[in-house]
């Protein structure tokens, strides 16, 4: 038992019985639960890309979990729609509008959530681009350029710029949306594949920088979700038979299959995970 929940006999000298059953009730309802490590009330978390998919699955939750969140992407009339969706349920979100490849427009999110809400704790970079499937050898340094702008140098520009903040708060959890394609690349999807993989390593070199700071950083990589980024795939019925039959689970996600690897790792509950690459992927990796 920890010192703050040891007692003495002081503690029950004086007390009649009634009053020593509410003391042991009072200090049974105040010991920790491991749902309460859940409990996101008083942080802040930004999430770029969270007007559909992924994005706004996981800010729903961590907005369900108690979090203030700050609901990001390119466009201010899908964000303050998001944000009106969480506050008519009695959420606390709030949209600002931001390219991640734009520079300036990094710098205000980060002023506008501080102006907002206080402070930052969680980061969820979860914004990414692929816009030309294809092999390798047909592929640009313009279309490079780009995908490694939106999906690697945004994730690490934002982080530096929450960075400050965290640590002001005395701790701070990025967690980047990488990919299963980070870890093993599949035809056809080549630079978008190399950007995660980069990512990756930004996620590793954060968790080795920042941990001394309180500050963890994870990657999630999921496989085969649900959503308009991935459409070409999931919309082709033959491409998607032959993906699924290769899936221990036989199926592809929906978005909302990947908050609870987010939750885990914004919250107290995943205090000592940092550095980490989750999978959620259905056994991608092992089909
Ligand atoms: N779906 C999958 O199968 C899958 C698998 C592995 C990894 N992922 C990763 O999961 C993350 C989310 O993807 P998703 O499938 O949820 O995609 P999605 O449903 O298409 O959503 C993408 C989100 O990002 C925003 N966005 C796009 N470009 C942006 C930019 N330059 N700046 C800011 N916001 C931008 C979009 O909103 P606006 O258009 O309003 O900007 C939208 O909110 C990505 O990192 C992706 O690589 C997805």
């Amino acid at each position: 038992m920890s010192s703050e929940f040891s007692l003495n006999f002081s503690d029950f000298a004086m007390r009649d019985n009634s009053s020593i059953l509410s003391f042991l009730y009072s200090l049974i309802q105040s010991m920790p639960n491991i749902k309460d490590k859940f409990d996101l009330s008083g942080r802040v978390a930004i999430i770029s890309g969270a007007s559909k998919g992924i994005g706004k699955a996981i800010a729903r939750g961590l907005a369900e979990c108690g979090a203030s969140v700050v609901v990001s992407s390119r466009k201010q009339d899908a964000v303050d729609a998001v944000a009106a969706e969480f506050t008519a349920d009695g959420l606390t979100a709030t949209g600002i509008a931001c390219h991640v490849g734009d520079e300036a427009q990094l710098q205000n999110l980060v002023e506008q959530t501080i102006a907002t809400y206080g402070g930052i704790d969680i980061l969820i970079n979860n914004a990414a681009t692929n816009p030309v499937f294809g092999p390798l050898d047909q592929m640009t340094g313009e279309v490079f350029d780009k995908v490694m702008n939106v999906n690697v140098r945004a994730c690490m520009l934002l982080a530096n710029l929450c960075k400050p903040s965290m640590e002001k708060r005395g701790k701070g959890s990025v967690i980047n949306i990488a990919s299963v394609e980070g870890l093993k690349p599949s035809p056809m999807m080549s630079i978008y594949s190399v950007s995660k993989a980069a990512l990756v390593m930004l996620t590793q070199s954060q968790a080795r920088e920042w941990g001394s700071d309180n500050i963890r950083a994870n990657a999630i990589c999921p496989g085969l979700i649900q959503t308009k980024f991935s459409a070409a795939l999931w919309q082709n019925e033959q491409i998607l038979d032959h993906f699924v039959s290769q899936l221990p689970l036989q199926r592809m996600a929906q978005p909302e299959e990947m908050v609870g690897l987010a939750l885990y790792l914004a919250s107290d509950l995943g205090s000592y995970s940092t550095g980490g690459v989750f999978t959620a992927d259905g056994g991608h990796l092992i089909g």
